[in-house]
């Protein structure tokens, strides 16, 4: 056993999808405190500014629009290095097939999807150079179990479950690669869905979201984030293509 603290990842490099809000400023945060230098990409550029200056030191902000494949090789084409992805950026649409156009199937996979691929293809080669790169996906329960009028977030999830082993497989002995599924975590995402669907009555829909894990309560981002700095921690070595709940109990049962 070493005799340093677990779960430092001093001098490491670490870049976060979506890092401004939620469970992407929190993992910044975590991962920050535990010693790494942080990318916060995200398209709200206003936001990751502020982040990285109340960081301060080993905190930088850049803007990029993943569904832009442009912007996505922008974004690591600035990079000297990186030993950490964090795939988080994510968007939703609630609507079983019925009530979900082409259209926004295609902009939730355009980002959950195709924005997360782009992400993982422009960052592996400064992954691989790294010796120990490790990428944490931030997919969902619902890539795993019906959530209920989810068709086009479930099936992104799912992909995004799918490709994480993948990869796992065809780098196995190169770079780490690992999934986060969380239940409902309190965040600006869920705020955003209460005021769309539920302006008149958010005080009983959030009762409702709290109610529906069987811990009684909705996850904390940071609770989030601390798995996310495990997985990309030395301890977690010989963790590889896992795909981890983490959920209140809602998938025991
Ligand atoms: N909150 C939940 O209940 C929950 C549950 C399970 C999974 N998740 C997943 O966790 C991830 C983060 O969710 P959150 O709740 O923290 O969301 P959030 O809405 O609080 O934050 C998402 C961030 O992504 C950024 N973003 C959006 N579109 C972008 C784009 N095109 N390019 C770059 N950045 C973009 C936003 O600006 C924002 O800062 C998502 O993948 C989501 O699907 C969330």
């Amino acid at each position: 056993m070493s005799a340093n603290p677990p779960f430092r990842i001093d001098g490491r490099k670490a870049l976060v999808t979506g890092g401004a809000s939620g469970i992407g400023e929190k993992t910044v945060r975590v991962l920050h405190q535990a010693g790494a230098s942080v990318v916060i990409a995200d398209l709200n550029l206003e936001a990751a500014e502020a982040l990285a200056a109340d960081l301060g030191e080993n905190a930088t902000s850049i803007q990029v629009d993943l569904v832009d494949p442009d912007s996505v090789a922008h974004l690591f084409g600035s990079l000297d290095r990186l030993d950490i992805l964090v795939n988080n950026a994510g968007i939703a649409h609630v609507g079983n097939v019925e009530e979900t156009e082409l259209e926004d199937w295609k902009r939730v996979f355009d980002l959950n999807v195709n924005g997360l691929f782009l992400a993982t293809k422009y960052a592996f080669p400064l992954l691989l150079a790294s010796g120990r790169g490790s990428i944490v996906n931030i997919a969902s329960v619902a890539g795993l179990v019906a959530v209920g009028r989810r068709a086009a977030y479930s099936a992104s999830k799912g992909a995004v479950i799918a490709f994480t082993r993948q990869l796992a497989g065809d780098y196995a002995k190169q770079v780490r690669v690992n999934c986060i599924c969380p239940g409902t975590v309190h965040t600006p995402f869920v705020e955003g869905y209460l005021e769309k669907f539920h302006k008149l009555e958010k005080d009983e829909v959030r009762k409702q979201l709290h109610a529906r894990q069987p811990v009684g309560r909705m996850g904390k981002p940071e609770e989030i984030a601390h798995l996310a700095l495990y997985m990309c921690s030395d301890e977690a070595e010989y963790m590889q293509g896992a795909v981890v709940a983490i959920d209140g109990g809602w998938t025991a049962l």
